[in-house]
């Protein structure tokens, strides 16, 4: 790629824009989104999306588990260079958590096609089902059948936490698409994504050079007491299934403490029946453990479930666990960070290598075919909640990385590969 092509730059309001219109789509208060997956209103976000790909002439393509893929030139069919995220989010999502992404990357393509571009590989941007994994477990679902981790038939029989199975969830928003799962791997993959965490910002960098992602455990565990009168039930006599998810919930942070790297959240709990005066008869909860070590976050699980079992035994309840997801910790491929790094400095921007602390489609890709991300900065390392930001600036910044990171992996002018298989 020329120097005169790696010159081009983003359109920093279009951009904005975008990010503004899909943001309206189940916006809450406080400037959030909630968009979980396959609900009505993430197909009306997924709608717009595609609109916008339409407009822009892409060839759209939508899979079997609704994973939507939209590329240029239309009539390129070798392997092209891909970006992309997801626009699914958690209940208490905001504006930029996967949107970014994907908006950005349908940035890059609107400005290469605008300047007339031409690269030797198809330029693509993906927006892939049920990232956030917080309706249907496990979270990557889409990237994960996209990459055939996973296999379509046991995704689509998935079922949500309210109850709906995905298949039909799918369907219903109208998002069954013919594009065969596993898909035929992209040359390269590159995600633009926010930190949602603390460290550029505090830090005083643009750019982070995103080297790979840590381990992530997920188990829900569902403990069995019986439920009986809160005034007259003796201490002794109980069976307490919340007394007993409170001490899980308890025995997660400490292990923390005593483990480096190692973070843990119970995110959820159910009680049943849920009320003033009735001892818990049920409790069902969620434990999310992650670390960068794959053994230190295997040990981590065995010693959680252990001091479950314990401290069940103990009240006289049982429980049983079952395994949400689970992902080894991922490094992605040293030359497409290194180039990563290269352009952030060559754009003038301070950069900085780290690895994510949250899951990404681009750790799911990295199965496939190189991959790498981006990171920007949040503002005060607020993430999955509403009140998540990141400059415009930074956005800006992060997005024109992206565009020269692609362009320069799509190679320059004309149409050598056209029709190749993408080797
Ligand atoms: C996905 O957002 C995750 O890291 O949980
Ligand atoms: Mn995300
Ligand atoms: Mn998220």
């Amino acid at each position: 790629v020329t120097t005169s092509l790696t010159q081009l730059r983003i359109d920093r309001e279009r951009l904005l824009s975008r990010l503004d219109a899909l943001g309206e789509i189940g916006a809450i208060d406080g400037g959030g989104v909630c968009r979980l997956a396959l609900t009505q209103i993430d197909g009306e976000g997924r709608d717009l999306v595609v609109s916008w790909m339409h407009d822009l002439g892409l060839r759209v393509e939508v899979d079997g588990v609704g994973n939507v893929v939209g590329t240029w030139p239309a009539d390129r069919f070798d392997a092209p260079v891909m970006t992309g995220s997801h626009i699914d989010t958690v209940a208490t999502g905001g504006r930029f958590d996967g949107n970014l992404g994907v908006l950005a990357g349908l940035e890059v393509l609107e400005t290469v096609i605008r300047a007339g571009v031409e690269t030797a590989r198809p330029l693509a941007v993906a927006f892939f089902t049920n990232e956030e994994g917080a309706r249907f477990a496990p979270d990557m679902l889409g990237s994960l059948v996209f990459a055939g981790g996973l296999p379509l038939e046991v995704a689509l029989d998935t079922v949500a936490i309210d109850g709906a199975v995905l298949a039909e969830e799918l369907d219903r928003v109208g998002y069954v698409g013919t594009l065969p799962c596993p898909a035929r791997p992209p040359r390269a993959f590159v995600e633009l994504h926010i930190e949602q965490g603390p460290i550029l910002e505090a830090e005083g960098v643009t750019i982070g050079v995103v080297t790979g992602v840590q381990g992530i455990s997920w188990h829900e565990l569902v403990f069995s007491g019986q439920s009986n009168h809160a005034g007259t039930t003796p201490i002794d006599m109980r069976h307490d299934a919340a007394l007993v998810a409170a001490l899980t919930v308890v025995a997660v942070r400490r292990l923390t403490e005593t483990t480096p790297g190692l973070v843990g959240t119970v995110g959820r709990i159910d009680l049943h029946p849920d009320l003033v005066n009735v001892v818990a008869a049920r409790a069902s909860i969620t434990v999310d453990l992650r670390h960068a070590d794959d053994d230190v976050l295997t040990e981590a699980e065995r010693t959680i479930l252990e001091q479950v079992g314990e401290m069940a035994a103990a009240e006289g309840v049982t429980f049983e666990s079952s395994r949400l997801a689970r992902f080894e910790p991922v490094t992605f491929d040293p030359a497409v960070v290194g180039l990563v790094e290269q352009v952030a400095v060559e754009h003038g921007h301070t950069a900085r290598r780290l690895a994510s602390g949250a899951g990404h489609d681009a750790q799911i890709l990295a199965r496939v075919c190189p991959a790498a991300m981006i990171f920007t900065p949040s503002v005060r390392g607020i993430s999955h909640n509403p009140a998540e930001y990141t400059e415009p600036e930074d956005l800006e910044a992060g997005a024109n990385v992206l565009l020269d990171v692609m362009l320069r992996l799509a190679g320059a002018g004309g149409d050598q590969s056209r029709g190749g298989d993408g080797s």
